[in-house]
């Protein structure tokens, strides 16, 4: 049956991912233009384990969904925006898995190992050394900008919503005590 709301688990996941991917996507940034030394490889790390959180993150999101579902688009809505919705919300989903698993392969061809907080080893078997590394990275990078420039849509749809059509499309993702 299809569901009314959005379940704690899907909100709580949902913006989770959104703060994790907000912090590493600056972090990356930062990484990738500072001279070399103990701040930029400390700011790879971060990178490097933010981004696996958010790809445990996303299949748990991915396993909710497929089991609960989520409650229709608001009515009214012409049916190029439902399209839209649907198409970007797929996408979304598809790139919060995407990304970090080929940052994680690139890095694991390039520079393993792979830590998980500077702790756990968690290296996929991917060989090729440093031109393998290097063109799954260019791809990371690439899918990367193109899930911000996706995200930067999907907020403005949402604040679209809320400022302008004044619908309750945001509202339904908010925790409930934020509702209040
Ligand atoms: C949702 C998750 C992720 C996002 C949104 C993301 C985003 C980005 C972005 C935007 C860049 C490009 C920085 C620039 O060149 O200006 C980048 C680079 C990089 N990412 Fe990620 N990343 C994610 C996950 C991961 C993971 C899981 C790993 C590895 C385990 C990783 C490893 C790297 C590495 C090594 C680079 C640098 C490539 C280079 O030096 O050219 N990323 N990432
Ligand atoms: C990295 C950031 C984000 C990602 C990856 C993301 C991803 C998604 C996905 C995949 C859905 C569809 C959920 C489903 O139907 O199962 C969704 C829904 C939603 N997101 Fe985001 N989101 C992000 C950031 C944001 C931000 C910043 C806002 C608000 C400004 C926002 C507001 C919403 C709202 C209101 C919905 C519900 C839409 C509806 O059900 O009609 N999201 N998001």
């Amino acid at each position: 049956m299809t569901p009314r709301i959005y379940a704690p688990s899907q909100k709580a996941l949902h913006w989770a991912v959104a703060i994790l991917i907000f912090v590493l996507v600056p972090i990356a940034l930062a990484m990738a233009n500072l001279p070399d030394g103990p701040l930029k490889n400390a700011l790879y790390e971060w990178h490097k384990s933010f981004g696996l959180t958010v790809l445990a993150l996303a299949l748990a999101r991915l396993l909710v969904r497929a089991a609960r579902g989520a409650p229709p688009l608001v009515e009214g809505l012409p049916a190029w925006q439902r399209q839209a919705a649907h198409a970007s919300h797929i996408a979304l989903y598809v790139l919060i898995v995407v990304v970090p698993l080929l940052g994680w392969a690139g890095t694991s061809a390039c520079c393993a190992p792979v830590m998980l907080y500077f702790t756990l080893p968690l290296t996929l078997p991917v060989s090729g050394g440093m031109p393998v590394g290097e063109a799954i990275l260019k791809v990371h990078q690439v899918a990367a900008f193109t899930l911000v420039g996706l995200v930067g849509l999907h907020a403005g749809a949402a604040l679209h919503h809320h400022l302008v059509r004044r619908d309750g499309t945001l509202r339904r993702m908010l925790p409930e005590q934020v509702k209040a």
